[in-house]
């Protein structure tokens, strides 16, 4: 029995559902325990792009049981459309294969409306949100206010709380956000319907797992976000309004710490971030134009342009102390192989001292420079390698460089966005070195 957890490094799009679908192969049950449709997990298949924002990435072997867990916010309007979606295309045709955690909340019309109007009122000063309801959703979860799967297959229920919450609701768009109020009834009828299309899905997630850890199934826990998009541990406020760290896992689908084995923390092989924040090693030039064309660095949900910058070890290290992360993902390694030279910050510089960690004020972050080693490039195309005898020097240097200055594996390189563009040098699931196949 093999317990992982996926987790971003950086702030989110390391390119998570990739390796979370390549390594669904050797699990039996992929979990989604945080975060909602804000993200966007890019899966290729073949000639197939898919990009799913609340289904596990799981979702493309029929034989997986994909589970949202207690602590994703759902949006029952998205996932009931990515389910369509998918099984237009041939996939998730068993509704067995899913389940929705009856404890997970639900993002509600008034959600997507405070996240819009509350950024549009801060100006200059907004997160930077996806707009899709997910902080005003948590609030309501924290405040002991929100409305859960399980109430919405209760109506009684269901419109009791929906009731009380509107009085507050519509009084809060109303005046402090100068919107129009919801309509109760409407909603009602809305989610209602989405209830009846849910409810099949719906169940006891944290039960279901503890019983498929007993029976010695493997379990792979799928992040959402990055680490210093942590509400906790991130570039608090421009952070998503959830745990994005591995502990996270552990409340977000009701199991204890002692059953994860262990986490692998994905970064790609240079920075982006999307939204307001402070970012050391953004390039707000040439090479960040030439890294975000040749990485496809545009938003998987809202197709905007993502910032870019060299790779920021310090940013590395607070994530690998954060969740315990035994082993790197490193990814689109093949985006920097145009480049005669790449530069890894390996400190920062602050007020004359050279610090190793991320600064938790956000205004020590935002005056610290980046402290660079350069290092050789490698201009050669990777996409072919399966080993990493087969990169080139330098791009093996590259990855010693990373291990050695997180004191972390590197334990698979991403080189392409197809799953067999991989190099697996340890299998998370599997004793031994290697990328055995199961037949
Ligand atoms: P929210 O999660 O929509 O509230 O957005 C808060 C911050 O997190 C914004 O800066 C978003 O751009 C960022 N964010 C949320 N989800 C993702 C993601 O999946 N990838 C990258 N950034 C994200």
């Amino acid at each position: 029995m093999a317990n992982i957890v996926i987790v971003g490094m950086q702030w989110g799009d390391e390119g998570k559902g990739k390796i979370v679908d390549l390594l669904t192969e050797y699990a039996d049950v992929v979990v989604r325990f945080q975060g909602g449709n804000n993200a966007g997990h890019t899966v290729v298949v073949g000639e197939e792009k898919i990009i799913l924002h609340l289904v596990p990435s799981g979702a493309l072997y029929p034989a997986k049981r994909c589970l949202i867990g207690n602590g994703v916010v759902v949006d029952p309007q998205v996932l009931l459309k990515e389910i369509e979606e998918l099984q237009q295309r041939g996939h998730f045709l068993k509704d067995e294969q899913l389940l929705l955690s009856e404890d997970a909340h639900v993002i509600m019309p008034y959600h997507r409306r405070v996240d819009v109007a509350r950024e549009k009122l801060k100006g200059e000063k907004k997160i930077g949100t996806t707009g899709r309801g997910i902080g005003p959703s948590y609030e309501d979860k924290i405040g002991r206010e929100g409305i859960r799967v399980g109430d919405l297959l209760d109506p009684e229920t269901f419109w009791e709380k929906l009731h009380t919450n509107l009085a507050l609701k519509n009084h809060c768009l109303e005046t402090c956000l100068h919107d129009q109020g919801v309509k109760m009834e409407e909603i009602f009828q809305e989610y209602s319907g989405y209830a009846e299309r849910l409810g099949k899905y719906v169940s006891n997630t944290s039960v279901f797992i503890d019983r498929e850890m007993r029976k010695g199934k493997h379990i792979l826990f799928e992040g959402a976000q990055g680490t210093h998009l942590d509400v906790d541990h991130g570039t608090y406020p421009f952070v998503t309004s959830s745990n994005t760290v591995a502990g996270g896992a552990c409340t977000g689908a009701g199991v204890g710490p002692t059953k994860i084995s262990e986490v692998i923390g994905v970064s790609k092989a240079y920075t982006t971030r999307v939204g307001a924040g402070p970012f050391p090693t953004e390039l707000k030039n040439e090479i960040g134009e030439g890294i975000r064309q040749r990485g496809g660095e545009f938003g998987a949900t809202t197709g905007r342009p993502r910032r870019t910058g060299w790779l920021d070890i310090p940013v590395l290290r607070d994530a690998i102390r954060l969740s315990g992360i035994t082993g790197i993902a490193l990814t689109k390694m093949d985006v920097l192989s145009e480049f005669p030279t790449i530069q890894v910050c390996t400190a920062y510089r602050y007020q004359g001292q050279v610090l190793e960690e991320v600064p938790s004020a956000l205004k020590a972050l935002e005056e610290c420079e980046p402290v660079y080693k350069e290092l050789p490039g490698w201009g050669a195309d990777l996409s072919g390698a399966k080993k990493i005898e087969d990169l080139p020097g330098p791009a093996q240097d590259y990855i010693r460089r990373v291990e050695e200055l997180t004191e972390t594996e590197v334990m698979l390189v991403s080189v392409g966005q197809r799953r067999e563009e991989t190099i697996l040098r340890r299998n998370p699931f599997q004793k031994g070195p290697g990328l055995p196949k199961k037949a």
